[in-house]
């Protein structure tokens, strides 16, 4: 990561983020080559969200990060003003090429009359550096305003898209044999998780470790609503048959409050599933405090799926390459607290409710910030084992062997 001149003490040491302005969601996940391509929504021309388009970084070892040159921006007009926003989407390989599929939201939009939001495709012959928009764009359009954030990846002899209908809450698959045909396979939605909009879907299979059983997870972002406050993550387990997702259970993906957008790798080595997501939160993300720059991701994370007396459940654990930098083994007796970011953050144990209560202190910069979130965490021999990732602005907590996780943006020196 290359430094700045930024003088917060926020710029994370592993963690990626852009060298300057805006970064949020995650985009276009693909392994390549040996390297990890790692998309994010940026905004080129400030700290602060607007004219959406994808900055790019790659990586061979998901810790140190090359930030390349902005990959995708919008159309412009005669006059140089922008035909579109570039929001989210994801990227495949198809031959040589690496093929990203994104959202183009039509623009002059406003609350009264929002623009199309329509699925569009980009090539690259160079490795992600250059890109050359298709020109029969869009590829995909069902006249929606909030139909985006397509993640697509090979299944069986065709590609399948996860998409979303946001203001629905729906998740929309369809298949293609080529990228550019789509037909509508299913749709999916779930009455249990009315808060919205619903964005960010993935879909793919996990192994139950130490078996051969292979079941399906589907994550969604949730906008408002989620149990920590603000946006989160949902999770499900169940079945994919090609057309249609079932699910069996859900959960929330993280129960702190900054891991919002995470989607996984394309074609990550080993049939590793490695996820990475934005470590922020919509209700604050753009009063953060940093300067010249605003936004990192979470560290990378290896999902896998455990077998429980109650069906299987994810587990996180911080991938083996990032393993490597320091964490801190915090192993908590009921009643102790342990004091993290000079006391930014407070993981303790209840002992009446059995769950770990984490603190965070409020900050001056939004009333948002401050909040304690709960997690039931059952005790192994008397005990809660923690692993805790700390960076300069995040830790990163997982509990109960991984199948708990909680991530927080902490500002030690703006509470
Ligand atoms: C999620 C999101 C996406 C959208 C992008 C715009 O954080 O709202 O739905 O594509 O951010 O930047």
């Amino acid at each position: 990561m290359t430094a700045t001149s930024d003088t917060s003490g926020l710029r994370p040491r592993y963690h990626f983020a852009p060298r300057r302005n805006w970064l949020n969601d995650p985009n276009g996940l693909v392994h390549h080559d040996g390297r990890w391509h790692l998309f994010f929504q940026h905004n080129p021309n400030g700290d602060h969200w607007g004219d959406m388009s994808w900055g790019h970084a790659v990586s061979t070892d998901l810790v140190t990060w090359d930030e390349r040159p902005v990959a995708i921006l919008a159309d412009l007009d005669a006059e140089g003003r922008p035909l579109e926003l570039v929001f989210s989407g994801s990227a495949v390989v198809d031959g040589d090429d690496l093929v990203a599929l994104y959202t183009s939201v039509a623009l002059p939009s406003s609350p009264d009359a929002p623009g199309l939001q329509t699925q569009h495709l980009a090539r690259s012959a160079d490795g992600g550096e250059t890109w050359v928009k298709d020109l029969s764009n869009p590829v995909l359009d069902r006249g929606s305003t909030d139909f985006r954030d397509p993640k697509v990846f090979r299944h069986g002899d065709h590609w399948v898209m996860a998409a979303v209908e946001a203001v629905e809450h729906r998740v929309v698959l369809y298949a293609s044999d080529d990228l550019h045909a789509w037909t509508l396979l299913s749709e999916f939605a779930d009455d249990e998780v009315p808060d919205g909009p619903w964005e960010c879907p993935d879909l793919f299979p996990l192994v139950v470790e130490g078996s051969e059983e292979v079941r399906w997870v589907l994550l969604v972002s949730v906008l408002t609503g989620a149990s920590g406050g603000g946006s989160g993550m949902r999770w499900w387990v169940g079945d994919f048959d090609g057309t249609t997702f079932t699910p069996e259970h859900s959960d929330w993906l993280d129960h702190g409050r900054d891991c919002y957008a995470a989607v996984t790798w394309n074609d990550a080595p080993d049939g590793r599933r490695v996820l990475i997501g934005w470590l922020s939160n919509w209700a604050y993300a753009h009063d953060v405090p940093s300067t010249g720059w605003r936004g990192a991701m979470t560290m990378p994370r290896d999902l896998s799926l455990v077998a429980t007396a109650s069906g299987p459940r994810l587990r996180q654990t911080a991938s083996p390459e990032v393993a490597a930098q320091e964490h801190l083994d915090v192993v908590l007796r009921p009643g102790e607290v342990a004091e993290l970011h000079e006391g930014a953050l407070r993981i303790g144990y209840d002992d009446a409710t059995g769950e770990l209560v984490v603190e965070r202190a409020p900050a001056a910069f939004s009333e948002l910030f401050g909040s304690v979130s709960r997690i039931a965490v059952p005790l192994v021999g008397g005990v809660a084992a923690l692993e805790v990732w700390l960076d300069a602005c995040s830790a990163e907590v997982f509990a109960d062997d991984g199948k708990v996780a909680l991530t927080f943006l902490v500002l030690p020196h703006t509470s």
